[in-house]
Parts: structure tokens; sequence; C-alpha cells
């Protein structure tokens, strides 16, 4: 049986002209401090087609006579290394388990790369951390440079693989949406979770582990980005991380995580009353991020151009701020200056998959904005952050920060809002709130 991880490479090689060499470098594991490394995480585009998650390991993938090779380079075997450490596949289980059709050691990889650049034309590169990006140019012209008059020279190109990996990455294969869904259904019980424990803890840093509490419940150890737990005023930084400060009744609380499972991301925020019940002043801000959130969900359809999500969102804020007064001047003059920045502040979503930010274009080839095709999984997360010192609004409502963000998939009908298990109406939020 073919693997996803053997499809996907056919497909891709099913792109490149014949005579070409996919060369995948992995990730390394990153210290910490001194001898201790952070948890491994391996590359996701190595990942997406060789499905091997060990870390400082290459891969080559040739098309030649409109054949595939599947070479990989892994760590060897070695015991004590492995009692420590953990196991490792090594050659023969990397033969057995990962459909290679040549494997070696890591310290190997040079000269079986330089061997089987003969005849090569089209190489195409995946190494986002440099890794071997300097030695690779001079060796890719080394033929040219070195060889006697009477030799074919050979003028090779190098492509960045993402050129061609990424925008297939952007439409998800069956499996993917899969993973998708399960990572988002973890969020959604952790959601809630935090929703209820809210108003009996002291600190962010309660919140924030129980997310991950909740989300191990599903085999979750990892989020697919550091947990944004932001009470009050805290909120204005977008990327909060520090999830240490006290909160407090009369407070909102924007709780931005995901967790990722299988590789997969997922990202979910939500805003609410630290007390569980909103104020006159919390439920308007609240009540206009939702309604611009629903108004982009509302025309997501295959067709759709990718800007006009955001647009949407903009719209609605905007007519909204003028109608609290936040903004004096007509909807057309705040649209044109995009004055309503100022309180919107971010644009309002992104490609989800392995990356929580996922890779791939949002344009076409003549660079206008891209349609939305069946099989795109994104975020779609407008807000609206009042800073404690913006002293031209009202004080009821400074020092609150609403962001809503949901994860849709765009189905041949429409679309599916993958994470609407998660209270987001006023009335759903201070119902589960209140258990
Ligand atoms: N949590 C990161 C983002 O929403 O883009
Ligand atoms: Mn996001
Ligand atoms: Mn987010």
């Amino acid at each position: 049986m073919l693997s996803v991880y053997k499809k996907r490479r056919q497909t891709l090689l099913s792109e490149l002209p014949d005579n070409s060499l996919v060369i995948l470098v992995g990730s390394q594991q990153k210290v910490r401090s001194k001898n201790i490394k952070y948890h491994f995480r391996q590359d996701n585009d190595f990942f997406y087609l060789t499905g091997f998650n060990e870390p400082d390991s290459f891969a080559l993938i040739s098309k030649k006579n409109n054949e595939e090779t599947f070479t990989l380079f892994c760590r060897p075997k070695d015991l004590l290394q492995e009692v420590n450490f953990g196991e490792r596949a090594g050659v023969k289980g990397v033969l057995q388990v990962y459909q290679a059709d040549l494997a070696f050691e890591i310290a190997d990889f040079n000269r079986e790369l330089v061997n089987q650049l003969n005849d090569i034309e089209h190489v195409f590169l995946s190494d986002e951390l440099n890794l071997i990006s300097s030695q690779l140019i001079p060796l890719l012209d080394s033929q040219r440079l070195n060889s006697p008059f009477d030799v074919v020279k050979q003028y090779r190109t190098l492509t960045p693989l993402a050129k061609i990996l990424h925008p297939m990455r952007v439409i998800k294969t069956n499996e993917e949406v899969g993973l998708i869904k399960a990572a988002v259904q973890a969020s959604t019980k952790a959601h809630i979770d935090v929703m209820r424990s809210c108003s009996s803890s002291t600190n962010e840093s309660e919140l924030s582990a129980q997310f991950m509490k909740s989300i191990a419940a599903f085999g979750s150890t990892e989020v697919a980005y550091p947990n944004i737990v932001a009470a009050g005023n805290n909120a204005m930084c977008l990327h909060y991380e520090d999830n240490n400060a006290p909160i407090k009744s009369g407070q909102i609380l924007l709780i931005d995580a995901g967790a990722e499972l299988n590789m997969y991301a997922s990202d979910i925020t939500r805003s609410y009353p630290i007390n569980g019940v909103f104020t006159q002043t919390q439920k308007q801000i609240y009540s206009l991020v939702l309604s611009a959130l629903d108004a982009a969900i509302a025309i997501v359809k295959p067709g759709t151009p990718w800007n006009a999500l955001h647009e949407t969102c903009m719209e609605v804020m905007c007519k909204g701020l003028i109608e609290l007064g936040f903004l004096d001047m007509t909807f057309e003059h705040a649209m044109e200056t995009q004055a309503y920045k100022k309180f919107t502040v971010h644009k309002t979503g992104h490609w989800l998959g392995m990356d929580v930010h996922d890779v791939g274009p949002y344009h076409d080839e003549q660079g206008n904005w891209r349609k939305l095709e069946p099989h795109m999984v994104f975020t779609i997360e407008p807000g609206i952050y009042i800073p404690e010192d913006c002293y031209d609004v009202p004080e009821s409502y400074r020092g609150m920060g609403v962001r809503v963000e949901d994860d849709i998939l765009v189905t041949k009908g429409g679309h599916e809002n993958l994470s609407a298990g998660v209270p987001r109406t006023i009335e759903d939020i201070e119902k589960v709130m209140a258990e």
C-alpha cells in the first residue's frame, strides 16, 4: 500500500521536470541551555514528504527517466544514545518502515549527494535554516567549472522547493482535514474547560495550565504557538506570552490558544469577562467583533477572493466604531483613510495546517488575490483593542482587548466552521461560565 507520504512525493514529482533532484533538510535539535535541548520538532516540509520524525536527517527524492528514488539519511543505531534519548530507526528501520528505496547514515550524505547529482539538471532545495545552502552552490557549479573542454557542461538550476510544495500544502488532503479537525477538537474541549475554571482562578498562568491539561487528555502535549492568556490591558500585546499576571473581576480575558496534534495546528481565540457576566460596554465591543467574524464567515465559499474576508471584517467594525462614537467621521472617509486601524490593529486571518501561519501564496501567478477553493483551511480573527490610556473613549471601554478567532474549512458548497463548538455568543459564553 502507498503511504500518504509516498503519494505526496508522487504528486510533487508529477509537477517537476525529468532529471530533478529534491533535497530535504530536516530540523536539528535546538539547545535550550548548555547540554539541555528543546523537545524536537521536525521541519514541516520534511515531515510532509517523508513522515520521518528524527533529528538531523536528510532526504533526497530524484526523478530520472520518470522513476522516483527516495533516499533517507538517518542517525546510526547507538544503544547508549538510545537508552538516554529514545529509540532510533537506523538504516534498516528506515528501509522497512518509511518506504525508502535507499538508506544511509547521515555521515554518508555529502558523498551520496555528489553521486546522485550526476546527470541532474534541476535541483529543488528545502533548507529553511540554511544548513547546507552555502556548500551546495559551489557543488552544483563544480562540474561546469572543473570539467575538461570536451565534456558536456551542466548548467543546473537551483529552485526553492517552497515554490512547488507550498502551493500544494494550501489545499489539504482528506487525511489532513481529519488531523486539523482532531487538533481543533482538543482545543475546543480545552477552551470550554478554561471558560469554566475562569471565575475561580486568580492568575493567567492557572488558565494557561488548564488549557495544557485539557489538551493532554487528547494526546496533545504541544501547542501550535505559545499560549496567549491576557487579562485586561495585557491583550494589547498581540502575541503576549508572559501569562503570569493576576486576573481581576471586571476585566476581559483574551485567550488565544491552539493544540498541536500529530503535527497539525489549531488556532482559536475567545474573549470573555473573567467574572462570567458581560457589562454593557463589554457587550457592545464583543457583539461588534463577533458580527464582523460572522459576516466574513458567511461569504466563505469557493470563488470568494481571499482579501474579501479581511475587507468584510473591516467594513463591519468600521461602521460599528462610528456608531459607538469612537471614530468621528463618515464611513467613506474612515474606510479610505483606514482610521479604524487605530482599534482593529491587525489583519484578520491566515492559512492553517502543519504551521499555524501555514505556508503557501495568497496571490495567484498574476499577483491577484487568490480565490478560495475547497479544502483550504484558514483562520478568521477580527479584534478590537482599546488601551487603558486611550483617553478619547469613555473610561468603561478602556483596557479591553477582544478578539474572536475561528478555524474555517472551505467546502464545495460553502464552508464549515471547525471551531464552532467553542461557545462564541454572549448567551452561550455566560451559560457555560455559570456552570
Ligand atoms: N495565535 C496566532 C494567531 O492567531 O495568528
Ligand atoms: Mn491566528
Ligand atoms: Mn490565534
